[in-house]
């Protein structure tokens, strides 16, 4: 735990480091208690710049002695770090410091994970394990000695000497501190081989703990797609003899990109038929992929400072965006990401926690890894290759490997590729980048004369972050339909530049029907008085398989939002277009399952405030019970042959036409289940041989009110495999009736199993609550009381992921006054925690606004 004042860093001070380091040598002698770190680095004056003070960052270590070129020095040390005298010219450093990893429960720096060692050393992690210029712009080459009984001892790049009880490992790539890892452990391997394009052979390893050696397959063929897909799409080749890859059990976030060492969090990695769903598999092959291409979009070329932190965040989302939508279906997987989108990073972006993309000030650099960074960040990416196209996209990207490698860089190095091949000034454009906040994009349109016309209006909010926001390039795509459903005009992207702007179409028969904003085309709100007709009618019709289901989306949000303000009841243009929907045998199933689903409770939250009202969670939730029942009702003579459609037989694969077959069955059986009360719910548990299939029965019993006997039979089943019982934690506060939520979540608090200082038990509860709208939002208080208490009990044990968790109540000022007041209250208990961390403290006042 910190416990100074938090201080705020800005990125106009940004002024390189006064050394350059030329190498560095680390002896870590493993105790759990006293690990002793000896480091030897050898330090050069930096040309570059003209600040010479001395300044190693160093947190939580216990400085045993010091000296430069063999002579014993005295450092002042304060709690953040050493200053020193040193020599004018090149010098070696060395320095002796002792840690305690097994008290370290923080999960940053070097700790214990049931018994094993492993690090986390990004943003700033690594300057708890020893004095160093934790700062990403410092790269140096790394060989690490690691002594230790442990049967495995690994750490970055290739291995040099391999013997029992210690461990030689070599970088030759130059790296920042932040990629630096080191694992030891009672570990078993899997191994396998790539061959590369130019023929290297590279040995893949995934190291898990005993008990899970059972699933590892599949992350590892996720590994070797991700290695081919880079070459063939990016040219990108791996660089190392080994790639290694480590499961942990204690982990802050899904997976870290350690050079040559990627560490895990376990349920990132770790999949079998009976103990993951396809959901998780899916999510499986994307982390694996986004890690694997962190190592040119991150590694090889890496960040100046932590401002720039979505110069390889949001370009290594963009990757393994590509890359599941080549893997999977394209429109399936932009469709998940926008709901995804909307549901994450617009809520952040239109409340108090609003950032930019590249943020200009903050306090914990730990607090900026968001849905805007990631997400925002990744967006901004596609939109420039839509506007610059797809050929000077490639080129773009080729020149930035062969110009940046082994390079810290920032937007404006990213910017400049883009320039330079394409000619174009991006300096409008790179507003997306400096602006926070959603734009909101206004449309009318006009038919005169053969001639169609277009009107957008660009509406930015002032906000805290971006006083004096100004018109952002934005690209529309744009199609057209005529009167009976054929394109008149297939998708072509508008650029809007200016705050008002017009585009006209002529030589048109008759007076079209615009589709905008096609694929999502902006990360922006569109806003066009469309009535329920043109929304059947693009449901209906719609080239564009994105606009098609937004058309439905809208629908669904149409009514949602009119039954929970009015109680009227479900709209028949919805209920008919669904099921035009569910009938049509030509579209892909898991496209027809992501058109039945709701909107989400937050999401009609957000769009009743955006229209003015204050969100009732209880009316909202009441209104997607009576819809989906009425849609059930509706539906109801297809519903059976859907749930026979979809029925896979053979062996569970998780790819593609399984997982799609799958999705569709699972909406089904929710609708029939509004229908029989559960009994094929109960039925299809029982006959499970899948995880798949038994979450989403016992889902489907759980909104019923039924399942107690199969949540008692599903723990007995699946008692020790912690993964597995961190659904059975979520589901059963994720699928609880609202009055409920908090109740069960409280009581399961109380389970021994309840290890609330693993994050992702933490999460699989606490995190679950949050995601149950209605049941956080109980009108007494209890969900916000049982997530503060846990906040506060959680911070001085793991300060990040308290931190993180805060955002549950990043939107409280749209709800009522009641509602406003026992959360301000609970957010006043927080704040005034003594010995808050500064993570938390952060996240307190920007929740709370600037007092
Ligand atoms: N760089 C990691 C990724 O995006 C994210 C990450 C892993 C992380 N562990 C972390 C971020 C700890 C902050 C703190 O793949
Ligand atoms: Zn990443």
């Amino acid at each position: 735990m910190k416990d100074t004042a938090p201080q705020t860093i800005y990125l106009k001070d940004y002024t390189p480091f006064g050394f350059v380091v030329e190498s560095v040598h680390l002896t870590f002698d493993l105790a759990p208690n006293a690990t002793r770190v000896h480091s030897r680095i050898a330090f050069a004056p930096n040309p570059e710049a003209s600040d010479r003070r001395f300044f190693l960052h160093g947190e939580d270590l216990k400085l045993i002695g010091a000296s430069i070129d063999g002579t014993p020095v005295t450092p002042d040390v304060t709690d953040k770090g050493l200053t020193c005298t040193v020599p004018d010219g090149p010098f070696l450093w060395e320095c002796e410091v002792e840690i305690d990893p097994q008290g370290n429960t923080a999960l940053e720096g070097l700790y214990m994970s049931n018994g094993m060692y492993c690090t986390q050393c990004e943003a700033e992690g690594f300057r708890k394990i020893t004095y160093y210029p934790d700062r990403p712009d410092v790269m140096s080459v790394f060989t690490v000695e690691i002594r230790g009984p442990q049967p495995v001892l690994l750490s970055n790049g290739n291995p040099r000497e391999l013997g029992d009880g210690h461990a030689v490992w070599h970088d030759p790539w130059p790296k920042p501190a932040y990629l630096f890892a080191l694992v030891a452990g009672e570990l078993l391997v899997q191994s396998d081989r790539f061959t590369t394009c130019s023929g290297k052979e590279v040995e893949l390893n995934l190291y898990v703990r005993p008990g899970d050696e059972g699933k590892c397959d599949f992350g590892m063929e996720a590994l070797k797609k991700s290695m081919k897909w880079d070459e063939e799409v990016y040219g990108r080749e791996y660089d190392l003899d080994v790639f290694n890859i480590v499961a942990v059990d204690d982990f802050n976030a899904g997976a870290m990109e350690n050079k040559g060492l990627n560490i895990f969090n376990s349920a990132a990695v770790l999949a079998s038929p009976e103990t993951a769903t396809d959901a998780n598999f899916e999510r499986i092959e994307a982390i694996i992929a986004h890690e694997y291409f962190h190592n040119w979009t991150g590694n090889r070329i890496t960040c100046r400072d932590w401002f720039q932190l979505c110069l390889k965040e949001g370009l290594t989302v963009y990757r393994d965006s590509q890359f599941t939508s080549d893997l999977r279906s394209a429109p399936v997987k932009r469709i998940s990401d926008v709901i995804d989108f909307r549901a994450r990073q617009f809520p952040e972006d239109q409340g108090p926690l609003a950032h930019p993309v590249r943020p200009e000030s903050f306090q914990e650099i730990n607090n900026f890894y968001t849905a805007t960074v990631y997400e925002k960040g990744a967006e901004v990416i596609g939109m420039l290759k839509r506007l610059v196209g797809d050929r000077a996209y490639a080129e773009a990207l080729d020149l930035y490997f062969a110009r940046h490698d082994g390079q810290a860089c920032t937007i404006e190095d990213w910017l400049r590729v883009f320039e330079d091949v394409t000619g174009r000034d991006l300096a409008q454009f790179k507003r997306w980048y400096s602006q926070a906040g959603t734009p909101r994009l206004a449309v009318r349109d006009d038919w005169n004369d053969g001639t169609y016309t277009l009107h957008f209006t660009q509406t930015l909010a002032p906000s805290a972050a971006t006083a004096d926001p100004q018109p952002q390039v934005i690209p529309i795509s744009v199609g057209l339909l005529g009167p009976d459903g054929d394109e008149v005009l297939a998708t072509r992207t508008l650029e809007m530049t200016e705050a008002t702007q017009s585009f006209a179409f002529e030589g048109l028969d008759a007076r079209p029907t615009p589709s905008i904003l096609r694929a999502f085309s902006a990360p922006v709100v569109l806003e066009r008085d469309s009535d329920t007709a043109e929304r059947a009618f693009l449901l209906a019709h719609d080239t564009d398989p994105f606009n098609r289901w937004e058309a439905g989306r809208a629908l669904a949000r149409d009514t949602m939002m009119s039954m929970a303000t009015t109680g009227a009841p479900a709209g028949s243009a919805y209920l008919d277009g669904m099921l035009a929907v569910l009938r049509d045998d030509d579209l892909d199933p898991a496209y027809r399952a992501l058109m039945l689903a709701q909107p989400s409770q937050s999401e009609l939250a957000t769009a009743l405030a955006e229209a003015g009202s204050t969100p009732d969670p209880d009316a909202i939730w009441q209104a997607g019970e009576t819809l989906a029942l009425a849609l059930a009702q509706h539906a109801q003579d297809v519903l059976p042959r859907i749930l026979a459609e979809c029925r896979v037989d053979g062996p569970y694969r998780p790819d593609p036409d399984q997982t799609s077959k799958r999705a569709l069955g699972a909406r089904a059986l929710a609708l029939v289940t509004r229908l029989d009360g559960g009994a094929q719910a109960a039925a299809q548990y029982a006959a499970a041989d899948n995880m798949t299939l038994q979450l989403s029965s016992l889902g489907c019993l759980l909104t019923a009110g039924k399942g107690d006997e199969q949540v008692a039979a599903f723990y007995e089943q699946w008692q020790d495999d912690r993964l597995v019982i961190d659904k059975w934690f979520g589901m059963q506060i994720a699928g609880a009736a609202p009055a409920r939520a908090a109740a069960i979540a409280a009581d399961l608090t109380g389970h021994p199993d309840f290890n609330w200082k693993n994050p992702n038990r933490f999460r699989a509860t606490l995190g679950a609550l949050a995601m149950n709208h209605a049941g956080f939002h109980a009108a007494d208080g209890s969900g916000y009381r049982l997530l503060a208490d846990w906040l506060i009990r959680l911070d001085p044990v793991n300060p990040m992921t308290t931190a993180r968790m805060c955002s549950a109540f990043q939107t409280w000022r749209r709800y009522d006054s009641a509602r406003q007041s026992l959360i301000g209250a609970e957010l006043d208990r927080i704040a005034a925690t003594p010995g808050l961390s500064p993570d938390t403290t952060e996240m307190m006042s920007r929740i709370r606004g600037a007092k």
